[in-house]
């Protein structure tokens, strides 16, 4: 590789990312207002078909991408893949579990959700749990990329299962919760 070539890699990995404070407020903002908006949406039973097949699909796409990060995740403390593998996954998986949740959540606003009930409630809130949880996993995936591969310190490293266990709880909470209010 030559200087420039390495030192613009170097810039890229280097690169400060935008804080996430103003992007939380936006993505509280943007819950609160789906949070109210709900309760006033109705759908004829064609369209709530097509949104539940919409619902799963994105389903598949976010936690799928969740859980292949998580198993990088798993091989690299079980020491059979490298730390520059798994940030390379991360920032690739980056995208298709946001547009999961992009498409989950449009598609759950169609399906009308019962926002008096308690149980949705707590779904919802995971939800918003998830979305927050990512952005604290970009921050920690830029200071994972700032160590160029040498071995992260105990706090960065407690962060991150931190992270990784928080985004499994709120996936499976959602998922339950689904499922449950499906069977009603
Ligand atoms: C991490 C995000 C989410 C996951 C993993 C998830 C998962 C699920 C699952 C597994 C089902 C059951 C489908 C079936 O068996 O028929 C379901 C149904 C449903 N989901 Fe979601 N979901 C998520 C986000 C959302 C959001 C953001 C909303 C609302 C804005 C929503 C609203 C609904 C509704 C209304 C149903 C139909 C059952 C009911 O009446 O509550 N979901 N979801």
């Amino acid at each position: 590789m030559t200087a420039t070539l390495e030192s613009a890699v170097r810039h890229f990995r280097h690169r400060r990312r935008p804080s996430p404070y103003p992007l939380a407020l936006v993505l509280v903002i943007a819950w609160t207002a789906m949070f109210l908006t709900v309760p006033h949406i109705r759908i004829g039973a064609d369209l709530r078909q097509v949104a539940l097949f919409a619902h799963l699909a994105a389903l598949v796409l976010g936690f799928g991408a969740v859980l292949t990060l998580d198993w990088f995740g798993l091989m690299w403390i079980l020491r059979r893949q490298t730390l520059t593998t798994l940030v390379r996954v991360a920032q690739v998986v980056h995208t298709p579990i946001w547009l999961g949740l992009a498409g989950l959540t449009l598609s759950g606003v169609l399906l009308a959700p019962n926002t008096s009930a308690p149980l949705t409630v707590v779904k919802l809130v995971a939800v918003l749990g998830v979305a927050l949880n990512g952005l604290a996993a970009g921050k920690v995936q830029q200071r994972m990329l700032a160590l160029d591969g040498a071995t992260p310190p105990r706090r960065l490293l407690a962060t991150s299962v931190l992270v990784a266990t928080i985004s499994q709880a709120g996936w499976w909470t959602a998922m339950l919760v689904g499922f449950l209010n499906a069977q009603d």
